[in-house]
């Protein structure tokens, strides 16, 4: 039956020149050297990073994914809208249980209205250190043109990455045994490379050749655990075109900032002298706390570019890239504030859900002074809360099959809070009293076709920072940002209406707030969470659950018989 399926899909597909893409994902340990040291990290096809999907708007995507590793796993989807089809989402415990060691899983979905440049990644613990890739949508070939000012004569898909020098998932494991935050990575990583500035690592250097006067589009996809990031190429503008798969009205900068899960694409033409230019991305650091300070090169080749021989070697001299310094919250913000939709947008008017989300750090006391476990500050652990819920994935099964066989019971609860349970001077100097969430799973519940306002308001509870806060299902438009507390009486009238950007990953500006707004048209179960993996096990998550409108058009699809079970 099932195959009588898949048959009548590629034949449906060919009708309408869409494709179905087949592809097989084999989780597996792979030694993997990198600073001079080798490490069996958890790979797709023993390739790092993961293989590059290639796909055009229309068409359909069938993977299979065989899990040969030691450690449960799901892969996500990064941005695609999964309409009506959350099971092939991919968080665990959220949409679907893990894979288990020795198990498979195919997700099946399709590409709808949708261009640009997304990813996957694994969403079970830390495992998307080492298992992600990019997915590359183009244009359908009934119109194949971007619709750019000029057109490129070639593509560089860069995933800017970070490197631990141990197990990631052992960073991870003491993080939480601690209570303290996780280490600081070892390197930062362009297309899997910490590049010329990291110790062993010269050699390995990614070099991408352009011809004088070609112009590339450069996917620039910031799959970083932990940090967002400023990228540049040393003496090029370039022209923002597109961010998280949605155009963009084209502008001109010389460089670009993006949270972990946000992806650019922009435009650079070889105008300069032919020469090496670096290509470099390193932190853009808003909280409080120690960070990776190290940057990561690849390099731009001018294909008549001179060699110049460096002890002994041929090897030529970059020009390094100048980008923005660590801390500097301004020139970030105002290169995000440069995003608009191309031309005016339909954005939701009149909203039905009208909510306050408080998005920040928090400290669970120790209740007896048990010193390994609570090596966080004063004696604390870390934790991170909305509305003062700290989430806590649930174990015995995933929200959305609980929801689906209406046994939630002992899984989640419904009653997420629109506003925080108090009001008080959110980015001011909050009181000791207000640092502890509690934890609980709920979800919030939305009608079909709900319009939806989220105010997401950063605090100052431990750090201001800056947290990019992806929905999946869906993609919003960004209608304000601002800093301090948002003011419903006075913010509302600045609200961009007209052509604000549409994203799937926002930052909240640090010790600010910004306001989202989306149609909630697809029905399921959906995580918002900070996509800083430091924070997500801390709890910085939560669930919508969307209902379904009328007849199956408007309703989840049923499950497919292989979704693992817990
Ligand atoms: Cu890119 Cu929930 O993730």
């Amino acid at each position: 039956m099932r195959s009588f399926f898949v048959l009548l899909a590629v034949f449906v597909a060919s009708l309408v020149n869409a494709e179905v893409h087949f592809h097989e994902f084999v989780i597996q340990e792979t030694p993997v050297k990198r600073l001079c040291k080798l490490h069996n990290s958890i790979t797709v096809n023993g390739q790092f990073p993961g293989p590059t999907l290639e796909v055009r708007n229309g068409d359909s995507l069938v993977i299979t994914i065989i899990n040969k590793a030691q450690y449960n796993i799901s892969i996500h989807w990064h941005g695609i809208r999964q309409l009506r089809n959350p099971w092939a989402d991919g968080p665990e415990y959220i949409t679907q249980c893990p894979i288990q060691p020795g198990g498979s899983y195919t997700y099946r979905f399709n590409i709808e209205e949708q261009e640009g440049t997304l990813w996957w990644h694994a969403h079970s613990r830390w495992l998307r250190a080492t298992v992600y890739g990019a997915l590359i949508i183009r244009p359908p070939l009934s119109s194949p043109n971007y619709p750019f000012p000029v057109l490129p004569k070639r593509e560089i898909t860069l995933l800017l990455g970070e490197w631990w020098d141990r197990n990631p998932m052992d960073v991870l494991n003491l993080a939480q045994f601690t209570g303290a935050a996780p280490n600081i990575s070892d390197a930062y990583t362009i297309n899997g490379q910490p590049g010329d500035l990291y110790r062993c690592s010269s050699q390995e250097t990614l070099r991408f050749l352009v011809g004088s006067g070609e112009i590339v589009l450069l996917r620039v996809i910031n799959s970083a655990l932990n940090q967002e990031l400023f990228f540049g190429v040393a003496n090029h503008k370039l022209t923002v075109v597109a961010a998280d798969a949605s155009y963009t009205k084209p502008f001109s900068t010389n460089f670009i900032m993006l949270g972990p899960g946000q992806t650019t694409d922009v435009l650079l033409t070889a105008d300069q002298p032919a020469a090496h230019y670096y290509m470099a991305a390193q932190a853009y650091n808003s909280a409080n706390a120690a960070f990776d300070n190290t940057t990561t090169t690849a390099i731009l080749k001018y294909k008549d570019a001179p060699c110049v021989t460096l002890q002994g070697k041929s090897q030529a001299r970059a020009i390094p890239a100048q980008l923005p310094g660590f801390n500097d919250t301004a020139t970030a913000a105002a290169f995000t504030a440069q995003m608009k939709s191309p031309s005016k947008v339909k954005v939701p008017l009149e909203i039905d859900d009208d909510l306050f989300f408080t998005v920040g750090l928090g400290l669970f006391n120790c209740p007896t002074s048990n010193t390994q476990r609570c090596q966080g500050p004063n004696g604390t652990r870390f934790t991170a809360s909305i509305n003062n819920v700290s989430f806590v994935f649930p174990r015995r099964n995933s929200i959305m099959q609980a929801y689906y066989q209406g046994t939630p019971a002992g899984v989640f609860t419904t009653d997420f809070p629109p506003t925080p349970p108090l009001t008080f001077d959110y980015t001011g100097n909050v009181s000791r009293g207000l640092w502890q969430p509690s934890r609980g799973t709920k979800a919030y519940k939305l009608k079909y076709k709900s319009k939806v306002q989220i105010i997401l308001q950063d605090t100052s509870i431990v750090t201001t920072e800056n947290h990019p806060m992806h929905l999946h299902g869906y993609d919003f438009y960004v209608v304000g940002t601002g800093v301090g507390n948002f003011n419903p009486n006075t913010d509302t009238a600045s609200f961009n209406l007209l052509d604000p950007p549409q994203r799937n990953t926002i930052g909240t500006p640090p010790g600010g707030w910004v306001a989202i707004r989306f149609v909630a048209d697809n029905p399921g179960v959906w995580l918002m969470h900070c996509h800083i993996d430091a924070h997500i096990f801390w709890g910085l998550a939560m669930v919508f659950l969307v209902e379904n409108g009328e007849g199956h058009l408007q309703s989840v699809q049923s499950p497919p018989l292989d979704l693992p079970q817990c």
